[in-house]
């Protein structure tokens, strides 16, 4: 589905969000730029904003590496990146990632979560491949605030996928999309959900009134639940 959209997702995120996933997506820099890690790979990398904007602000000595696997949206990065060195799009599954045990210092994934086949697959997968004490950075939609919903919902269901449709040629891309945001759990129960893959010290904040969260974790020293 992101194959067929590859060309017209940038556009497409700044006009159904007004704008605003870019600051989304700097939030999340900002608070990676706060681990100064030597190792960042940012996963269901996508068209390589989080990664492109995390090869601009951190220091030349960190590595930074995107994943994806949808080739594609890695073709669009890569286009993106326009051969400037320091940065390596690579295919990569979150199930079965092509990364070493505790070799990473950070990992992001910038509304990657919802869309994984196996979430608590994708989270133990990713704590495998963190260092220990190594963070974990979700960037997701989230559930808004009550105020909000009445406004929030219909957007998703009715005026998301016309605009979109429009936008892309593939309105049934973006009812997914919104089917996906509705049934997608609220921060306390995602942040749950880390802590039973194992993940320690899970703290979620809420960003555009909850319409988006941004959760930290750690790898803790202990094991996840079977
Ligand atoms: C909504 S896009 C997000 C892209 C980017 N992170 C951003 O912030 O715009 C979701 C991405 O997740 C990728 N994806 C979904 N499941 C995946 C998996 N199991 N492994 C790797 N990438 C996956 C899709 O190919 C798509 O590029």
């Amino acid at each position: 589905m992101f194959g067929g959209i590859a060309g017209r997702y940038d556009r497409a995120n700044r006009v159904l969000s007004g704008g605003i996933d870019l600051y989304w997506r700097w939030r999340t820099v900002r608070a990676v730029l706060r681990e100064s890690p030597r190792r960042v790979v940012d996963l269901a990398t996508g068209s390589g904003d989080i990664a492109l904007a995390l090869r601009r602000q951190l220091p030349a000595e960190t590595t930074v590496e995107g994943l994806d696997f949808c080739e594609p949206m890695l073709e669009e990065a890569r286009r993106k990146q326009g051969g400037r060195p320091g940065l390596r799009f690579a295919f990569g599954d979150c199930l079965a990632l092509p990364l070493e045990d505790a070799s990473v210092d950070v990992l992001t994934i910038g509304f990657g979560l919802r869309n994984l086949e196996d979430r608590d697959r994708g989270l133990r997968e990713m704590r495998r491949v963190l260092r220990p004490g190594g963070a974990l950075f979700v960037l997701e939609f989230s559930q808004p605030y009550a105020w909000l919903r009445p406004l929030y919902y219909p957007y998703l269901e009715k005026l998301l996928p016309w605009v979109a449709g429009r936008l892309t040629g593939d309105p049934e891309a973006y009812r997914y999309l919104g089917g996906t945001i509705r049934s997608f759990p609220r921060r306390e129960v995602l942040a749950e959900q880390m802590r039973s893959a194992g993940f320690a010290a899970v703290r979620a904040r809420a960003l555009t009134g909850g319409i988006v969260a941004l959760h930290r974790a750690e790898k803790g020293g202990g094991s996840p639940e079977r």
